[in-house]
């Protein structure tokens, strides 16, 4: 049994993370400042970790990781650090670079130093595939140059380089896993500023029209939330990746024409989408190479884009779903 911290464990995917922890019997910390995370999240985590058999509950700490002292006090006696806490949005970024930057760096740098100091065994941090930016070649391989087209983008590739200099520099083990466009159950679609596919199966169960933005034919390496789970607990433990950078994704690519047609099919709803201009500092495809994650995590994805759908209308439906 393991001490792991989960920074935005109140979160879409931290409380994933602390679910599965929960269900494997490990010691679960979380910190978080519910500024996109809600105790709901957790409650439902620690209950679905029940459901499976486990008793822990995850510990909380409220409160804000660009403070120094929360970080310091979040990291004690922990021996795994996976960093999650973020402002996660591209568009949010572009519209308030200031916020999303002390969210998404100063905090993560507050977190390496705490984590060096407490002497934790590694540290893992939630990287993005927005950092490829417009880099036309396909499937993205983690030795491609970064093109950041958003501050989301480039706060998160500066997240990954402090960690890979706080392993050089300080010998602190750290992993940065690369997520592409997680999706499922517990992603918030109530901001405008949400993950499309929560937003696109809000609008088809409320009868609504979803706006696309340019002419849907972008493309995404849609990622089931437990593919990523995987990922990341297989980062905090393998041997021989300190300082690596490792794409944790599918490898395969849906339009968002594809994607609401899917999410029309399942529900039987026949809705047509609002086609608005492109959004600033979007990526046109996006798909990852998972070569380098197999190789050095063992990792292959677990469950598949289509079921990864359905599960997640299900849950945002409150019901199960016929077989169309
Ligand atoms: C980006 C990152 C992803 C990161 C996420 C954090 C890329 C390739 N991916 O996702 O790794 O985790 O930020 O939030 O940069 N869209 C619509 N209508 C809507 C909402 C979105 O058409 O109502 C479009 C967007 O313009 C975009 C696509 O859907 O083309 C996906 O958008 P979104 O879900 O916000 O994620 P990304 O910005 O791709």
């Amino acid at each position: 049994m393991a001490r792991y911290l989960v920074t935005g464990g109140a979160g879409f995917i931290g409380s994933h993370l602390v679910e599965a922890l929960l269900v494997r019997g490990d010691d679960v910390r979380v910190v978080d400042n519910l500024s996109t995370g809600t105790r709901a999240n957790l409650a439902a985590a620690t209950a679905a970790a029940r459901a499976a058999g486990a008793s822990g509950t995850p510990s909380f700490i409220g409160g804000d990781l660009a403070d120094l002292a929360v970080a310091t006090a979040a990291v004690a006696d922990m021996d795994y650090v996976l960093h999650q806490a973020a402002i996660p949005s591209v568009p949010r970024s572009v519209a308030d670079p200031v916020s999303s930057n002390r969210a998404n760096i100063d905090a993560t740098l507050n977190v390496l130093v705490a984590a060096r100091d407490a002497g934790v065994k590694r540290l893992v941090f939630a990287g993005s595939s927005s950092v490829y930016g417009d880099n036309a070649e396909l499937p993205k391989r983690e030795d491609m140059p970064a093109r950041p087209l958003s501050p989301y983008a480039l706060q998160k590739l500066v997240g990954e380089q402090y960690l890979a200099l706080f392993t050089s520099l300080y010998a602190l083990d750290t992993v940065s896993t690369r997520y592409f466009n997680v999706f499922g159950p517990r992603q918030d679609p109530s901001s405008p500023y949400s993950g499309v596919i929560s937003l696109f199966v809000r609008a088809a169960l409320d009868g609504t029209a979803p706006t696309i933005h340019g002419d849907g034919g972008q493309t995404r390496d849609f990622t089931y939330v437990a593919n990523t789970v995987d990922g990341v607990l297989r980062a905090a433990v393998a041997p021989g990746v300190a300082g690596e950078v490792i794409n944790v994704a599918t490898n395969g690519r849906v339009s968002l024409n594809q994607l609401w047609n899917e999410v029309q099919r399942l529900l039987g709803t026949s809705l047509t989408p609002v086609y608005g201009p492109p959004r600033a500092g979007d990526v046109r495809d996006s798909q990852a190479a998972i070569d380098k994650a197999s190789r050095l995590l063992g990792y292959q994805p677990i469950v598949a884009f289509d079921d990864g759908l359905r599960r997640t209308v299900e849950w945002a439906a409150g019901r199960p779903l016929p077989h169309v």
